[in-house]
């Protein structure tokens, strides 16, 4: 008979496992994807083992990812999500409020994980908390935009709300999130075991650090090489200390490079291209892009300096005509050009002149 060992508790995936299911739709950020691996592995390691001893050593190594906007936080975290084989939500920090404000109090994002689960507390305790835009509850009172004296109830309030989530003490969630004024419906659960994981981009950073020539757009050192944005830094920023101290782990995204867009463009499982072949497939269209077409793409993303995100805009604006005219162009094999693209995006230019 086999006895069972420590070993036995190891989970399923391992993190070059959970690192190459992300690989295939998140481009880039090598260093991100392994560090994010490296901590659901310990996660659901660490869970199993604690499972069995209470008293495991075993350490949360909760996240921070810093990166600028488009560079892909939000959507590793989605695609760990639907990796992971724990419970696991998304919450976005500036919906909360300091407790007794309106707004969310912060038990709701356990609220969040409880109704992934059913409503299972036991299965809630062992999940996975992506809280995103954390930078936007940096404290306020330094650059004087709360008033003298003001409480800064979505900034440091909310901070201090959050580290009893992370500290791992037990508190009340409510099991009801519509209708958290109906006070009664309540149930304890532990956060110990709870992993966190949070992002923000941080904006001013990036130019500080750049111009220390260590900042994200300098040569990314080796995997597991140091964060490039200090401490200080965070403190600086408005990030508590205490905050800080209980995420050990901080992992800086690159903004992608056009070799980089170029490949979201094109090669994810959910590409923008596929999905757009796909949707014109079912009009019975042929679409097809050429290779200038999609550096112009690209190059029209970089320009506007907002990353991936920039991608979808752009390219509905190129397809638009086609899309309203497909239905009555059935059976056509539509290629897409560079002159084409450039065309059109010579309106997106004039369109968006408009609104200013
Ligand atoms: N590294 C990447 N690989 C593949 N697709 C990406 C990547 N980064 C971004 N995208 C695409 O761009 C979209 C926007 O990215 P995402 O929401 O993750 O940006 P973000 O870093 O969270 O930015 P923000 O700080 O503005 O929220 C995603 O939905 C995804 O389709
Ligand atoms: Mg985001």
């Amino acid at each position: 008979m086999r006895v069972a060992t420590k070993a036995n508790a190891a989970p399923s995936l391992t993190p070059r496992q959970i690192f190459e299911r992300l690989d295939r739709y998140v481009i880039g950020q090598e260093r991100a994807k392994r560090a994010v691996a490296i901590a659901a592995y310990n996660h659901v390691k660490r869970c199993a083992v604690r499972r069995r001893d209470r008293r495991s050593i075993l350490k949360k190594s909760n996240i921070l990812l810093i990166g600028p906007t488009g560079s892909g936080k939000t959507h590793l975290a989605r695609n760990l999500a639907r990796i992971l084989e724990v419970p696991f939500t998304v919450v976005d920090a500036t919906e909360y409020t300091e407790a007794g404000y309106y707004g969310k109090d912060i038990e709701v994002m356990v609220a969040e994980l409880l109704f992934k689960t059913d409503h299972s507390v036991e299965e809630a305790e062992r999940g996975v908390i992506f809280v995103d835009e954390i930078d936007k509850i940096a404290r306020r009172t330094q650059g004087g935009r709360t008033g003298a004296g003001g409480r800064d109830i979505g900034g440091e309030g909310v901070q201090q709300a959050l580290l009893k989530l992370l500290e791992g003490r037990e508190i009340f969630v409510p099991l009801n999130i519509t209708q958290h004024w109906n006070k009664h419906d309540f149930v304890q659960v532990d956060t110990s075991d709870i992993l966190f994981i949070c992002a923000g981009t941080f904006t001013d950073l990036h130019a500080g650090a750049a111009s220390r020539s260590v900042g994200f757009g300098a040569k990314e050192g080796r995997a597991g090489g140091r964060p490039k944005i200090s401490q200080r830094d965070l403190l600086e920023y408005g990030m508590l200390a205490e905050l800080l101290g209980r995420l050990p782990v901080v992992v800086g995204l690159t903004p992608l490079r056009a070799q980089e867009l170029r490949t979201i463009l094109t090669e994810p499982p959910d590409s923008l291209v596929r999905e757009y072949r796909e949707r014109l497939d079912v009009d019975g269209i042929e679409l097809s892009f050429s290779d200038g077409a999609l550096r112009e793409i690209v190059d029209c993303a970089v320009a506007k300096g907002v990353g991936a995100r920039g991608l979808r805009a752009i390219m509905e604006e190129v397809v638009a005509d086609i899309l309203f005219e497909a239905p009555e162009r059935r059976g056509e094999k539509i290629a897409i050009d560079r002159r084409y693209v450039v065309r059109r995006l010579a309106n997106l230019d004039a369109a968006s002149l408009g609104d200013a």
